[in-house]
């Protein structure tokens, strides 16, 4: 008989729990429930819906083209452009003296900036990008801090139609390198760097290293924000403030095709080399702003709108840039990280500025958590009205405080499940409208169809689990993988026959709802953080002293999961006490600090099938310290006892 444990009754007993919507709440809400049946009885009707909220200068003939599956049109022959709906619209409309973004840096230092200042600042930065030959269809790689002017050169790219791809400012030199040359983006646009856990860091350096190999680059324009020196090519080096500072503050945009890119967003797959996801314009604008205004409730004229992430992943995208600045949202962005130079500095910002909806991962709170009660007790919480989370499932136990500590019990809480490829939210309770359970997804959002599938393909039922699909196309959906359209239709559209499949397994409640189970592939989830156990083992490898070496992602209590590597050394290494340190340091430095091992063990062998395939199960039995499964199907069974026995004294630790 299974044992169940007292935390496992407490847990069973937090998810069952039902939160109904608060009538007051429900009878100010942006959705109502029959959005629902809207949506079902005619799909494409209710996203041209959507879609009509939008600015276009050239209406759509065809909502949906699906002929060419599985890549979609939505919205055929539509013109717009995005940072005319993100900006000009609002300033046109009257709103220009509203603020759009208050920005906080870590060191204190603050701007507060209109949707005015905002259309002067997106005007000059694309009549600088024009200056510099970028023209429709060039891809920019931007590689920022969290500072208004990565939001500003997103902007600046999309209002002269060239695709950005935004590398987050943690990955390595190699790592932007490789992204840079797969889009051959012909600029980037950087800083000299930026300011973390009270430190300066550079990017330009990391920049200077990769753009020795990409020479698709033309230009690197550079925002000065830290000051510091960066070493300086004059062939191909440009201030921000030389060449954007003197530009006029008109540009006169031009519309672009709905289905022209917007931009290129790279993530882990299951192989070692990062997909390029391709969004393209109307479907996924779309898209962003009907999710962002109805999920979070969004009142432009009165809430201030807090999005955690950085711009160098899908939620920056979607949910800093895109979705509330088409909104007209004024929000609140924050360089740093959340303990500089105090634990308190997220309820600090968030009274400082009377923050109203707050968006943010998991790992986060349950690092709050941790810190303890007394900090977020120490501000003045009261603004808060809507909390949502996003990147990775989040346990019942720290829903539970996210709703009472943050939330004084007052605010609806939308956990919402999404991916790069898909743009915007799908899996959403709506505030208002559905009761939430604590770690419950609960269900698509109006528009959107969901299923979950066995291996066959097969719906599963109430009450079971299987592989989460998607089964009719979505505005803002992926277009393909840049460059690469084979590896598209194999990865998401093969698996089950005219179904994406989404990577992630879930289980339907006898009551309907749905709950996450995390990725079913080889991709690991670290702090809502896609990174396949592949791009680390061919970091790995890449080391002269390593011969072969499995990842897996085992469960961790703060981060969701944790890398542990498991490496054999070749012949003539010997394993000593810098030598795990070394072969992290060199993840680090392959792919970036994120992909660090929480752990290294050296090994003498790897768990092996008779046919040569690792088994990656029996590795995460050992990482997670549990009994080992099944082993008679290894070559050699046993392997397993030594890698255990290695255990006790490997290396690790956690900074
Ligand atoms: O496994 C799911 C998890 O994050 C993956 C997508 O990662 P990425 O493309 O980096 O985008 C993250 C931000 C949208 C998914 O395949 N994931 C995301 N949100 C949730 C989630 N897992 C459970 N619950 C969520 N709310």
């Amino acid at each position: 008989m299974a044992v169940v444990s007292g935390e496992a009754l407490e847990n069973l007993a937090t998810e069952n729990r039902l939160f109904p919507p608060s009538e007051s709440f429900a009878r100010q809400a942006n959705a109502q429930p029959a959005m629902y049946e809207e949506a079902a009885a005619d799909r494409e009707a209710f996203w041209a819906r959507q879609a009509s909220e939008l600015q276009w200068s050239q209406p759509w003939t065809n909502v949906l083209d699906w002929t060419d599956a599985p890549v979609s049109k939505w919205f055929v022959g539509g013109k717009l452009n995005v940072s005319v709906n993100c900006v000009d619209r609002h300033v046109a409309a009257g709103i220009g003296d509203r603020v759009a973004i208050y920005f906080e840096g870590e060191p204190g230092d603050t701007q507060t900036i209109t949707y005015k200042d905002l259309l002067d600042s997106v005007s000059q930065a694309a009549n600088a990008l024009t200056e510099l030959n970028v023209r429709p269809g060039d891809r920019v790689a931007i590689y920022m801090p969290l500072i208004p002017e990565a939001i500003i050169a997103m902007l600046a790219c999309a209002r002269i139609g060239a695709a950005h791809s935004v590398v987050f400012g943690g990955f390595s030199a190699e790592a932007l390198r490789s992204r840079i040359e797969d889009a051959a983006a012909s600029l980037v646009i950087t800083a000299d760097g930026g300011f973390r856990k009270g430190n300066m860091f550079g990017l330009k350096s990391a920049v200077d290293e990769a753009v020795k190999d990409t020479p698709t680059v033309k230009n690197v324009l550079v925002v000065r924000r830290t000051g510091q020196d960066v070493a300086w090519n004059s062939g191909l080096d440009i201030w921000w403030h030389d060449i954007v500072g003197k530009q006029s503050t008109t540009h006169a945009p031009e519309s672009f095709d709905s289905e022209h890119p917007l931009f290129i967003l790279y993530t882990s797959g299951t192989t070692g080399k990062p997909k390029g996801i391709l969004h393209t314009t109307g479907g996924y604008l779309t898209q962003a702003a009907y999710t962002h205004k109805n999920v979070f409730d969004l009142k432009p004229e009165t809430d201030v709108y807090w999005c955690t992430a950085d711009v160098g992943w899908i939620t920056g995208h979607s949910y800093v840039t895109y979705g509330p600045l088409a909104n007209g949202a004024t929000q609140v962005i924050y360089e740093g990280t959340p303990d500089t130079p105090h634990q308190g500095r997220w309820w600090e910002i968030i009274a400082k500025y009377g923050v109203t909806i707050l968006y943010t991962a998991p790992t986060a709170i349950r690092t709050f958590m941790k810190w303890g009660d007394h900090l977020p007790q120490a501000h003045d919480l009261l603004s808060l009205r809507l909390l949502g989370s996003v990147g990775e499932p989040i346990n019942p136990e720290a829903w539970m405080w996210y709703r009472e500590v943050i939330g004084g019990n007052n605010c609806p809480i939308v956990d919402t499940w999404w991916q790069t490829e898909t743009g915007s939210i799908m899996i959403s309770p709506l505030p208002g409208v559905t009761a939430t359970k604590p770690g419950s997804a609960m269900g698509p959002i109006p528009g959107i169809s969901a299923e979950i599938f066995d291996d066959a393909g097969k719906p599963v039922g109430l009450g079971s689990g299987g592989y989460l699909v998607l089964t009719q196309p979505w505005p803002g959906m992926l277009r393909g993988i840049w460059g690469d359209m084979d590896r598209y239709r194999e990865n998401y559209w093969s698996r089950f026959k005219n179904t994406y499949f989404a990577g992630d397994g879930a289980k339907w409640d006898t009551d309907g709802a749905i709950w996450l189970l995390g990725r079913v592939d080889d991709v690991m989830n670290i702090s809502g953080h896609r990174i396949s156990t592949t791009e680390v083992e061919s970091a790995l490898v890449s080391h002269p002293t390593v011969a072969e070496a499995a990842v897996v992602g085992a469960s961790d209590d703060t981060t969701g999961q944790g890398i542990v590597a498991f490496v054999i050394l070749r012949a003539g290494s010997v394993d000593g006490p810098g030598v795990a340190q070394e072969l992290r340091a060199h993840v680090a430095k392959e792919i970036g600090a994120i992909a660090r091992p929480r752990q290294i063990l050296i090994v003498a062998e790897l768990p092996k099938t008779r046919s040569g395939k690792i088994m990656r199960r029996l590795l995460r039995d050992v990482a997670e310290n549990r009994t080992l499964g099944d082993v008679t199907t290894l070559a050699d069974p046993t392997i397993m006892n030594l890698i255990s026995s290695g255990l006790s004294n490997s290396s690790s630790d956690d900074d």
